[in-house]
């Protein structure tokens, strides 16, 4: 594309030089990568366009050894641009939060003498409560209120199409930084057209004689004591179940990974990551698609056979030796709608040029309507795509690393207490399958994965996944006696089940338990109430004082757990007064959004029978004219 003429020649500003080079660090805050790739992208056409500076892309939780480490290291940042991900209910990511712990959490004044120049781009949904909430509470700190915004605030809406907005946003950074890194005399060469690269690993094939082993453990973390994202866990189902009867038309399952003598641990409340697999069927149609042999073994590589780097930082990172058939059923993200980035990839390597033009006009800014509607509305997934596109049949190297992106853990929060399960993590996990609007059945990657899990109890030869456990702050009160009410309908129960798990052995232990109220939610007593006997003995042994459920299709009319909270209004606000948490778990937009204006609509009538009663009770004398 052609940039921006910078319309202002501006003066050139001081910058911190490093080696003789101005230096930029880009940071990100990111959950499913999306961040990630913004931030290497910027730093990767900056690169391009500014040969006199140095780029460097930092992951947030990277950056500093310690909480001391933040402030030496930001006083020599002169020049930054921050992606933030806004992520659940408006909270960082989790390579973000000890960060942004460190600003928000610490004195006011903290990172007040930073004086850097500094752009930001927040990523966010508007279908949420939240949106880029995490963005705009960083904006209200020290450093950035003390440093200089060099663009406006980049505010990214995944609900429409983030890459227009980074696209558009990144247009207005060029100037700026064409003045502050550019010499006068060079300035005009910023306007010079730039094509953006194609992403391309170096492979390397071998030969079935001499291949590596492949690494069938996954983890790579034998030995690790540490579990994360990185290094997960190799854990077997133990246990697999339907929670459904058979009366229902829709599936969700019960499971339990066998964390015993790993190491792995966990807490009431958490959740776990989990990495699972493509099903064939799905990786069949890759593999035609690719026109590739399965058995085709080879390892990617982020640099040339010299040992020097490759393409730059915006490569993902590579997975270790496998088949194309593991590589296609453990790291290609196969089934979500393709980037632009990815059609212009396939593009490149189209070889009838009318697929190659109309792969380009849909990535293109004149394009922007046609791509809303065919890839992102219509839910067309990226085998879609490539099945319309026939000739494009990109080299591994390109495949890889710019058109399929990596298959992302899943989280679930854990639906046990570890008070009960030491050894197991139990999750519940409704099965995604629906129409997309184009047409298409989708099956949920992970979902679809558990629900065909072969339990151990059945075979030796049994399922297993990489897994790992991210801590949460949705926890119980520290003080057994302090009242809770829980409002959690379908797999919102998850947390729940757990949180009644741990109430119930501390029970067993002697201790005193607070009162107790659960609104759940499902359509009907006889297809998906699921735990239902669970639930009605955690009455019996007092770890649940009150279980209300609603049922939304049995009746004539919906009854949704809000409407439950309605009728229970005043014991609610009873127990809210006398210090009670309140836990809310489920589907953000819809249910959890219901839910918060219920609480408000509770509150402002006991707000108003409490004025009421003021005045009836002759408490309430107005003297007024
Ligand atoms: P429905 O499918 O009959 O509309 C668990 O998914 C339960 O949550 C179902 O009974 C579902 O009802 C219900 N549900 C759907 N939307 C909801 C909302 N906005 N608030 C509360 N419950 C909802």
């Amino acid at each position: 594309y052609q940039p921006p003429t910078p319309l202002v020649i501006k003066k050139k500003e001081e910058v911190v030089v490093d080696d003789g080079k101005k230096k930029v660090t880009v940071f990100y805050g990111t959950q499913t990568g999306t961040a990630e790739g913004f931030a290497k992208a910027l730093a990767e056409e900056a690169k391009a366009r500014y040969e006199k500076a140095v780029f460097n892309v930092v992951d947030m939780d990277d950056y500093a050894g310690d909480d001391d480490e933040y402030e030496e290291k930001f006083k020599k940042e002169s020049i930054a641009f921050f992606f933030l991900a806004t992520y659940g209910d408006g909270e960082p990511t989790d390579n973000a939060a000890r960060f942004y712990k460190w600003f928000i959490e610490g004195k006011e004044a903290r990172g007040e003498w930073l004086k850097m120049k500094y752009g930001v781009f927040g990523l966010g949904n508007k279908q949420y409560e939240h949106f880029n909430k995490v963005l705009k509470s960083a904006l209200k700190l020290a450093p950035f209120r003390s440093g200089k915004r060099l663009v406006p605030v980049g505010l990214g809406d995944d609900d429409q199409c983030m890459e227009d907005d980074f696209s558009a946003w990144k247009e207005l950074v060029w100037p700026e930084l064409d003045g502050l890194l550019l010499d006068e005399d060079d300035q005009t060469s910023a306007t010079t057209p730039y094509t953006a690269a194609v992403l391309e690993y170096r492979v390397v094939f071998y030969d079935s004689t001499d291949a590596p082993v492949e690494d069938k453990s996954w983890s790579g973390a034998n030995g690790h004591t540490v579990y994360d994202a990185q290094h997960p866990c190799r854990s077997n189902v133990a246990v697999r179940k339907e929670l459904h009867t058979p009366l229902s038309d829709r599936s969700c399952t019960h499971l339990e990974f066998d964390i015993a003598g790993t190491g792995l641990s966990y807490e009431t409340g958490d959740h776990v990551g989990v990495y699972s697999e493509n099903v064939e069927e799905v990786v069949e149609e890759a593999l035609q698609l690719l026109g590739l042999s399965p058995d085709t073994y080879f390892s990617v590589h982020t640099d040339k056979e010299d040992g020097t780097p490759l393409g730059g930082s915006s490569l993902p990172t590579p997975f270790p030796p496998c088949s194309l058939r593991t590589a296609l059923t453990r790291y290609a993200d196969l089934l979500n709608a393709p980037k632009k980035s990815a059609l212009l990839a396939l593009a490149a390597h189209a070889t009838d040029p009318t697929e190659a033009d109309r792969l380009r006009y849909l990535a293109s800014p004149a394009g922007k309507d046609e791509y809303a509607k065919w890839v992102v509305s219509e839910q067309r997934s990226l085998l879609e795509v490539m099945a319309t596109f026939p000739s494009a049949r990109p080299p591994l190297g390109v495949f890889f690393a710019g058109v399929a992106p990596r298959l992302q853990p899943r989280f679930y929060s854990i639906s046990s207490s570890p008070r009960m399960a030491p050894s197991r993590i139990h999750v519940t996990c409704a099965l995604v399958l629906e129409k997309t609007p184009g047409g298409r059945l989708h099956k949920g990657v992970c979902s679809t994965w558990m629900r065909n899990a072969t339990p151990m109890e059945k075979s030796q030869d049994c399922s297993w996944a990489p897994i790992f456990v991210r801590q949460s702050n949705f926890r119980l009160p520290a003080d057994t006696k302090v009242p809770i009410i829980m409002i959690g309908p379908g797999t919102g129960l998850a947390p729940f089940r757990g949180f009644l798990q741990e109430r119930l052995a501390l029970k067993e232990s002697g201790a005193e338990l607070g009162h107790s109220i659960f609104f759940f939610g499902c359509r009907n007593r006889k297809t998906d109430f699921i735990y239902e006997d669970e639930l009605n003995s955690f009455v019996e042994t007092g770890a649940l004082s009150e279980l209300n459920v609603a049922f939304s299709r049995e009746g004539d009319t919906k009854e949704y757990v809000q409407h439950k909270m309605m009728q229970k209004a005043s014991e609610i606000w009873d127990l809210i007064s006398q210090g009670a948490y309140v836990y809310v778990c489920g589907d953000a937009k819809g249910m959890a959004r219901d839910v918060h204006r219920t609480l408000h609509t509770i509150a402002i009538e006991q707000a108003e029978s409490l004025v009421k009663n003021l005045q009836m009770s002759g408490r309430y004398l107005r003297d007024v004219w």
